[in-house]
């Protein structure tokens, strides 16, 4: 049957409704597409569609940028042209904080985005291949070129199977670009015992490499890289296998709306980070002069934290609490602002707690405006209400995006 596509899911597929109301969701369908379709299969009272044909392609279709675009699991909107794709997440934002509020939306370019990847490696045919998943599948997606990853990083995943294939046999390259190059972490299954990590580095154009591979483990260069984006005299570290914002213009733009939301939260005295990482956003914190207690679970990111501390000269004004956020929350009492920045599972204990814990602020980083929904509603309970609202495109080509909301207690 023929359909007009009028919306689009937060997962990307095309929605339509049937004669009869019923709604569709057409994977690979755009809004303003019209689309013949098969009906495949029904959850919850919705209709799945194949695609089968394209009558009339919505004016913001665009060519994607990679071949392997439709197989590979790495990017699932590349179909969609880029403001297009913008003003989507602006909708779901706007949906997430209410007619209210004036939702800004950032674009950040999409060639070449990605400094930071995991690259899978799997034995395809008797051959190593290198790359993203396919889309629900263990396979690795075989793309003659990736545009979304840095340069840097695609060099070296073009590298890598030529360079791995005498000894490797099955696992992952981590791999993130800074300011000094490239680190990378490799791990998996070898056929036979490894060359040496400087070997390695060698091979793969990294400016440093770790590896655990079974009994064998090495080690050669730099660790970790800096990001460029952090001015003097902050300093933000990252581990290959650990987390950094994985588009430094993303970065940039969240920073900027963050510090936006601290300037609008007015003088800051004592303030709690939550989700600190290595120091992303604690220097926003440290600049206008708040005391400031960061709160992180990830020892190796705690260590970077306080290095960077120690070396701008600000640790006197940071307290740094190792652990569960959950297990620590009495600490954050008497903090007029709060800075969250949690993974996709959000922060449901810590908006719980807001009420009792008495902040005027709550900064809340989001890359999951489904969790940011449900603790936007938790803290309207507790009487904040969002007052600026800013999507932030980093994670360009794909269904994603980060959002920084400022709520204000009434
Ligand atoms: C999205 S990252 C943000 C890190 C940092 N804000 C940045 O921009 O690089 C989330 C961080 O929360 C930490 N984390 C996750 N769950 C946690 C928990 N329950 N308690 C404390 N930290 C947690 C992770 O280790 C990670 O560093």
């Amino acid at each position: 049957m023929d359909l007009d596509i009028s919306g689009l899911g937060g997962l990307g597929d095309g929605v339509g409704r049937l004669a009869d109301g019923q709604v569709v969701f057409v994977p690979g369908a755009l809004p303003g597409d019209r689309v013949q379709i098969a009906v495949v299969g029904k959850r919850q009272g919705v209709l799945r569609g194949q695609l089968l044909a394209l009558r009339a392609a919505s004016a913001d279709r665009s060519e994607p940028a990679c071949a392997a675009f439709g197989t590979c699991g790495g990017c699932d909107l590349q179909h969609l042209a880029d403001a297009a794709r913008l003003a989507h997440h602006r909708q779901l934002l706007q949906r997430v904080v209410g007619p209210r509020v004036d939702v800004r939306a950032v674009a950040v370019p999409a060639a070449g985005h990605r400094r930071r990847a995991r690259v899978h490696l799997r034995q395809d045919q008797g051959r190593l291949v290198a790359g993203m998943l396919a889309a629900r599948s263990d396979r690795v997606a075989e793309a003659p070129h990736c545009p979304a990853l840095d340069p840097a990083l695609e060099t070296v995943r073009q590298r890598a199977p030529a360079a791995l294939a005498d000894f490797f046999y099955l696992g992952e390259l981590a791999m993130v670009r800074g300011s000094q190059g490239v680190v990378a972490t490799l791990t998996g299954k070898v056929r036979s015992a490894p060359p040496t990590a400087q070997e390695l580095c060698a091979r793969l154009a990294v400016a440093g490499l770790r590896y655990r591979l079974g009994q064998h483990a090495d080690e050669f260069g730099e660790r970790a890289v800096r990001l460029p984006e952090i001015d003097p005299p902050w300093e933000v570290w990252t581990l290959a296998d650990g987390f950094c914002q994985a588009s430094e213009h993303g970065n940039r733009a969240l920073r900027a709306a963050v510090d936006a939301a601290l300037a609008e939260a007015g003088p800051l005295d004592r303030a709690a980070e939550f989700y600190a990482g290595s120091g992303n956003f604690t220097d926003l914190l440290l600049r206008r002069g708040a005391k400031v207690v960061a709160f992180e679970q990830d020892e190796a990111a705690c260590a970077q934290l306080a290095a960077s501390a120690r070396q701008a000269g600000w640790s006197d004004r940071l307290r740094i609490l190792h652990g569960d956020v959950a297990a620590q929350l009495a600490a954050a009492a008497g903090h007029g602002v709060w800075l969250l920045d949690p993974g996709r599972p959000g922060a449901p204990d810590l908006c719980a707690a807001a009420g009792r814990l008495g902040p005027r602020h709550v900064v809340y980083v989001s890359c999951a405006l489904d969790t940011l929904g449900r603790d936007a509603r938790t803290l309207a309970g507790h009487g904040f209400a969002p007052v600026a609202a800013t999507a932030i495109d980093a994670f360009a080509w794909t269904t994603h995006t980060e959002a920084v909301v400022h709520f204000a207690r009434a």
